[in-house]
């Protein structure tokens, strides 16, 4: 039988933390890989525009445990700050967000703990994504290790927003003034009606292209 050894007992130093979350980090994008290539094969199109991840710097792990009040262990990072790993899949229209996600659920090595829809259901700021927290098994020379990953699926117009929407929320500290924050959400908005026009204009396409070559209309 495999030993499957619970996460947070048994990380006793930062180096192996970063190699496993590294590790997590290439299984989820050679998974996204695989899909974007097998959708390819299929549909002769790609869902994917570009995918990023990154692994959480040790200082700002340390800023959110202590901004949520836990000591700075290597067992509270593991068990408290889900998104040390991270990876952003950015897509073209919202309809692939979602298979995208079905896809990744329905592996199955792959556990979700919990999902944020903030596309249907947007933050104040105007911020939509649609997030996603997995476990993927690393396996390691004598153990296997579930570990977390926070994968972030959005459009490309959704990243636009939220990359500028960053870069101000910084550059005021979290406290931008008033009439910036209403036209970020006035520009989230538009951003909304271009994507919803953009996956229109594009299904109208693909429908005329499949109806010329006399084929099922999917999507
Ligand atoms: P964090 O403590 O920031 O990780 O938030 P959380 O644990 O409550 O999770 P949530 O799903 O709300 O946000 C996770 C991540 O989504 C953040 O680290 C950002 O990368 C992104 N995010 C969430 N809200 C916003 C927002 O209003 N603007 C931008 N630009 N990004 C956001
Ligand atoms: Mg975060």
């Amino acid at each position: 039988m495999e030993l499957r050894v619970e996460r947070d007992s048994e990380v006793d130093n930062w180096k192996e933390v970063t190699l496993i979350y590294n590790s997590a980090l290439k299984q989820i994008s050679t998974k996204l890989e695989i899909l974007n290539d097998e959708f390819q094969h299929v549909h002769r199109y790609n869902p994917i525009e570009h995918i990023k991840s990154r692994i959480k710097t040790a200082e700002s792990i340390v800023k959110k445990l202590k901004r949520h009040g836990y000591e700075s262990t290597i067992e509270n990072m593991v068990k408290y700050v889900n998104d040390i790993a991270g990876i952003r899949v950015i897509c073209s229209f919202t309809s692939d967000i979602y298979e995208i996600a079905a896809m990744i659920s329905n592996q199955r090595d792959i556990r979700v703990i919990s999902v944020k829809d903030y596309i249907v259901k947007p933050k104040e700021s105007g911020y939509k994504s649609y997030h996603m927290l997995v476990t993927v098994p690393v396996y390691l020379s004598d153990r296997i290790v579930d570990t977390k990953v926070e994968i972030q699926i959005r459009t490309v117009a959704m990243d636009f927003w939220a990359s500028l929407e960053h870069k101000i929320h910084y550059k005021f500290e979290g406290n931008a003034p008033e009439h910036i924050k209403d036209e970020l959400v006035e520009c989230a908005k538009i951003v909304s009606e271009l994507d919803d026009r953009m996956l229109s204009l594009n299904r109208q396409v693909q429908n005329g292209r499949l109806e010329r070559v006399g084929a099922d209309v999917p999507r």
